[in-house]
């Protein structure tokens, strides 16, 4: 049993890769609260060196029961101290993993990266999701190493977090008059955070968790960021993974 949460498909892939009883955590937050099985897997991206605030909540509300559990921490550029926020995290709550790594994907951070660059990189990820894949299989002991210079990555960026202005995210997206209407940035939100109004979409910052899932589907480009992007223009999903498969994930339409 693998849980993952996903925002343009990189987890998703790798979950694909490592187990097919596959449970998206958009979804399951939602639900059942204990689980029992063999193995279980946890695959997220990070953000700002840590766990989605989601995948965090996710864990702190779920039970698990089974002999190995495990997290893949997918990452773009810098993973900094991923690894051991995430150990620590877990513990503050009374969970233990067995086994933490992580994963070079491409970037979908916008501000700091050109999609169109990252398409074109190749991160050797099958590689790496082999030799993880086979780790699970033989329920290796493991939790990726962590060095000074990674967690001083982490100290930089929440000091340079700490001198942004407040409302810096309360106001990170605008809906441009390129919407069409066609709804897609409600289906692929993981937090409903979309409504749409006389055919145009409207966002509600107070519910986003800024995973850019509905920025990186718009087929219109039509939601831009109020910070520079390095790329306007240009948006990801991960090859392999379909928008289908993205809005079946995250959807919250049937939610009430
Ligand atoms: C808000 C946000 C913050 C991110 N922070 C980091 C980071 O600190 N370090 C990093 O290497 N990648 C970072 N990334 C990149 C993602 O972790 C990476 O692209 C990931 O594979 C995306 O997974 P997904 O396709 O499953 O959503 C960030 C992306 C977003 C949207």
């Amino acid at each position: 049993m693998i849980f993952f949460f996903t925002a343009t498909g990189n987890s998703l892939y790798i979950a694909k890769q490592i187990d097919s009883e596959l449970v998206s955590i958009a979804q399951a937050i939602h639900k059942n609260t204990e689980y029992q099985a063999e193995k279980i897997g946890i695959v997220c991206p990070v953000y700002g060196h840590e766990m989605p605030q989601i995948v965090k909540d996710f864990l702190k509300k779920s039970q698990f029961e089974t002999d190995y559990l495990y997290l893949i921490l997918t990452y773009g550029n810098r993973h900094g101290d991923a690894a051991e926020l995430a150990q620590q995290f877990a513990e503050s709550i009374g969970l233990h993993f067995d086994y933490i790594n992580i994963i070079l994907t491409a970037d979908n951070f916008l501000p700091a990266f050109d999609m169109n660059e990252q398409k074109q990189l190749d991160k050797n990820e099958d590689k790496q999701i082999a030799a993880i894949k086979e780790d699970i299989e033989k329920k290796r002991i493991y939790i990726s190493p962590v060095t000074e210079t990674d967690r001083n990555i982490h100290k930089q960026y929440l000091q340079r977090m700490a001198k942004m202005p407040k409302d810096t995210f309360s106001n990170i997206y605008r809906i441009t008059n390129e919407c069409i209407g066609c709804g897609i940035c409600t289906k692929v939100c993981p937090e409903k955070c979309f409504t749409m109004e006389n055919q145009k979409s409207t966002w509600n910052s107070d519910c986003c968790i800024m995973c850019m899932a509905c920025i990186h589907a718009c087929p219109m480009t039509a939601i831009q960021m109020n910070i520079p992007e390095k790329n306007p223009h240009a948006r990801y999903r991960n090859a392999n993974i379909s928008i289908c498969e993205i809005i079946k994930t995250n959807c919250q339409l049937n939610r009430s």
